[in-house]
């Protein structure tokens, strides 16, 4: 397989109708999370012997698929979750997408597809922004999520790596991840499922992670939470992550444990940022494993002041209350704790261009 051949860079292809300027602000004023779409979108293709080809930027719309494509019955598939964001100056800019190009690659590694070439998947992301920059809302906490995704078009029913991919990005304007917006959320022990085992995909960003977590996801649901937090696979006692988020606990001496990445966790660029901007606040972070009997000892003893979600999507989002078939507790006064909402200042301002830059995240 020729993996790195490129034959072209990206082409651009004028939309016929592109939203009205007015009905564009009207939906930039509230557009929630993953509502709302751009004009345009990139797609590039990929043919074992022919390498990447036809990279354009053109009108955003459906794709047509032959019914026994490989992604539909064998879910080839990974994706990506990066923002652009609006700086003061007017301009834009885009957090790390040197770490979503690079993961982007270690997930097509693991499903077996063709790596697409991390300066590839930059020039898209970017050139995508540049094209839809209009489309970046100002309002704070807001953002443009861009979505990389990638699938086996090859047809044919025969379960062996499929020799064609299409390769894609699609831009949405969005607020908060939660209909709650900044406050606490009340998250679900799954007893029943877990995400991810030893050798298995936990570390890829596939879209079979995600569709293996929706069954405990809607158990979440029905339970009266936002959001289920999934065991580890083999002791069952390990807290590993949320069903899209990494996971941090806050103690009463001011340091921080999230779980260590061992192949079952997705490596989240917010998870890694918050670690660096933690240190860099003086605060102690451990990535060691954390017992659930130990979080509820701890959120009962005190000891545990705080625990948030994190994520490109979810940004920062504590956690007050934990529940389960035999656990039930509430971490602190349930509501947001300070250290979070100190980490999640610190990662907006950088990501607004309100604080200097120091590491050179933005792009
Ligand atoms: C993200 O945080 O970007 C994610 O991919 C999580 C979720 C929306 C699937």
């Amino acid at each position: 397989m020729n993996h790195i051949r490129v034959e072209t860079s990206l082409r651009f292809e004028q939309n016929p109708n592109p939203t009205p300027a007015t009905e564009r602000e009207a939906l930039l004023q509230n557009p929630g999370f993953g509502r709302v779409f751009t004009d345009y979108m990139v797609t590039i293709r990929y043919a074992e012997g022919r390498g990447w080809h036809d990279a354009k930027i053109a009108a955003r719309g459906p794709f047509q698929h032959d019914p026994a494509c490989v992604v539909l019955h064998y879910a080839q598939e990974i994706f990506e979750g990066l923002k652009a964001y609006r700086l003061p100056d007017g301009g834009a800019t885009l957090f790390r997408p040197e770490a979503n190009a690079r993961r982007f690659v270690n997930s097509a590694t693991r499903l077996a597809m063709a790596p697409l070439p991390e300066e590839l998947f930059l020039e898209s992301v970017r050139e995508l922004v540049r094209v839809e920059r209009d489309w970046i809302p100002s309002a704070d906490g807001a953002s443009l999520y861009l979505r990389p995704f990638m699938f086996a078009t090859e047809v044919g029913l025969g379960v062996r790596p499929s020799s064609e991919y299409l390769y894609c990005v699609t831009a949405s304007p969005v607020g908060a991840y939660f209909k709650g917006g900044a406050s606490a959320v009340t998250i679900w022990v799954s007893e029943t499922y877990t995400r991810a085992a030893p050798g298995g995909t936990g570390d890829a960003k596939c879209g079979g992670n995600y569709a293996a977590s929706l069954a405990a996801q809607a158990e979440a649901i029905r339970e009266g939470c936002e959001q289920v937090v999934f065991l580890d696979a083999v002791e069952r006692r390990w807290v590993e992550e949320l069903g899209g988020m990494n996971v941090f606990f806050v103690f009463d001496d001011g340091s921080l444990q999230t779980p260590p990445l061992g192949g079952t966790i997705l490596p989240g660029v917010t998870r890694d940022s918050l670690i660096t901007l933690a240190r860099d606040l003086g605060l102690t972070v451990r990535e060691e494993p954390y017992a659930i009997d130990q979080w509820r000892a701890d959120a009962a003893s005190g000891r545990l002041t705080e625990a948030f979600a994190c994520g490109t999507a979810a940004v920062v989002s504590p956690i007050g209350q934990v529940k389960g078939r035999e656990h039930s507790f509430t971490i602190g006064d349930g509501g947001a704790g300070p250290v979070a909402s100190r980490l999640k200042a610190a990662l907006l301002d950088i990501q607004n261009g309100r604080a200097p830059d120091k590491r050179g995240w933005l792009d």
